[in-house]
């Protein structure tokens, strides 16, 4: 167990973010009932999910990691729930099929409602108030009653993580993801767009496949891996009294793991070294993210590294990268290279929408060039250093929403207000997600063609 360490030992350190709650007697009785509730992931599911990377830490296989910016109460329902989750299967399969590569899915769902800010408050009309922080935390409604931290938001969260959590399971073990559904998982408004002529063909080619070796014997019946499917949860671990609340000791190791998801993030706006966010996580045994943006630098990456991951197990530690476009290459080749001279295993993750955002016609967009380009960069940049670009992290929904500018299907500046919903940042409509996996399955591909292993079989 991590020295000197207790769920709530992030107490006593300094912190970023934190939401100004007018009631602490409040918010201590909500975090209390909290800590009574039952766990919303297992530990057992956590160890999975570090296997699973510590496989893609060694080069074998890729992370799709994504989901909303931010979840909301206002849209939690079943449809959007399925849509992001076939979208999501969709560039999975993508990925899995065109690359061949094992993909670990994680999404950014059940959980992912924290916001930090850049400002504590917001103004407008010459009217100051709290800053919106995530539906966990406040309203985004512009008056005062709804932008008053309230605790019993923490509670409405899980409920919703676990209603949510609880339908993603169905659909991943309970026959929805049965790859002989794969032209099914085609949204109705994707049809008639390239990426779905694309995904059309592709699914073709697997439902071939899969007719050939049910005729060899080799069925969804007797394989469950053709019909059921791993699929992760996680969030930015920002909000630490909930977080400390859904925190348990796994009864079988005697070790601390964060129940409120598989996999957290640390964000880059509180990754401070001697701070409460890295404290909280240097102590559980989940897999852990960290955000790395262009303030990062080489030693203090490699001191971050061993207060999350002293032992250096693979699969313990995602480095979430997130530049921006045009800073990849002046930024990522320094810290792969003293990752790479300290022997610390990690896994590579490209985080393509962070470093990207704009003002357009006054909504915040990503223009999708930019995307791609930063997501090429990632991997020239691993290609060159001889690393394994190991994975993407995106804001994603399965809607056809107006957000990020461009695409096969133009979003243009002035479409942005047509159906612009989300809660915080733009995120891919689910042509522009489908669109991204096909890029990143070519990527993948041809890194894998040239690993030395690959090189061998090929004669
Ligand atoms: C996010 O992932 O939504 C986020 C706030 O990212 P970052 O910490 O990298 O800015
Ligand atoms: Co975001």
């Amino acid at each position: 167990m991590a020295k000197d360490w207790n769920p709530s030992s992030w107490r006593s350190k300094p912190i970023e973010q934190v939401p100004d709650y007018p009631d602490p007697a409040m918010l201590a009785e909500t975090e209390k009932k909290l800590a009574s509730f039952p766990p919303l992931v297992f530990a057992g599911e956590a160890r999975k999910l570090t296997r699973a990377l510590g496989e893609v830490a060694e080069g074998r296989g890729f992370v799709l990691q994504g989901g909303d910016c931010a979840e909301s109460f206002a849209e939690h329902g079943a449809d959007n729930i399925r849509d992001f989750f076939r979208a999501f299967l969709q560039m999975a399969v993508v990925l899995t099929f065109a690359a061949a590569q094992p993909v670990v899915k994680i999404g950014r769902i059940a959980g992912q409602f924290a916001k930090p800010r850049s400002s504590g408050t917001e103004t407008r009309g010459g009217v100051t108030l709290p800053a919106y922080r995530g539906d966990i935390v406040n309203g985004i409604e512009f008056d005062e009653a709804s932008r008053i931290p309230n605790p019993e938001r923490q509670l409405e969260a899980y409920r919703q993580s676990a209603a949510t959590l609880n339908l993603l399971r169905a659909f991943a073990q309970g026959g929805y993801a049965n790859l002989d559904n794969v032209h099914q998982w085609m949204l109705g408004f994707v049809s008639g767009s390239p990426e779905a002529e694309r995904y059309s063909a592709l699914a073709d080619r697997i439902s071939e496949t899969m007719n050939f070796m049910r005729a060899i014997g080799i069925d969804a019946e007797t394989h469950p891996s053709l019909r059921e499917t791993d699929f992760f949860t996680s969030h930015e671990a920002l909000l630490l009294g909930y977080e400390e609340a859904m925190t348990r000791v796994d009864s079988t190791s005697g070790d601390w793991y964060a129940t409120s998801g598989h996999m957290i993030w640390i964000g880059d706006r509180t990754r401070q070294e001697a701070n409460a966010h890295l404290e909280y996580c240097r102590g559980i045994k989940n897999p852990v993210g960290l955000k790395c943006g262009p303030s990062m630098d080489a030693d203090g990456l490699l001191r971050l590294i061993d207060i999350l991951n002293p032992e250096n197990k693979a699969g313990r530690l995602t480095l979430i990268t997130r530049f921006g476009h045009d800073k990849v290459e002046a930024h990522l080749p320094r810290l792969i290279r003293a990752v790479e001279r300290e022997g610390r295993k990690v896994v590579w993750s490209c985080d393509p929408m962070h470093g990207n955002t704009i003002t357009l016609n006054h909504y915040k967009t990503r223009p999708f060039d930019r995307i791609l380009s930063e997501v090429k960069s990632f991997f020239d940049v691993h290609r060159a250093e001889g690393t394994h670009a190991g994975g993407i992290h995106v804001e994603m929904t399965g809607k056809d929403v107006t957000e990020c500018t461009g695409g096969a299907r133009e979003v243009t500046a002035d479409d942005l207000s047509d159906r612009y919903h989300t809660h915080c940042d733009p995120r891919l409509n689910a042509n522009q997600a489908l669109e991204l996996a096909f890029l990143v399955a070519e990527l993948v591909k041809k890194d894998h063609a040239a690993t030395p292993q690959a090189r061998a079989a090929n004669g």
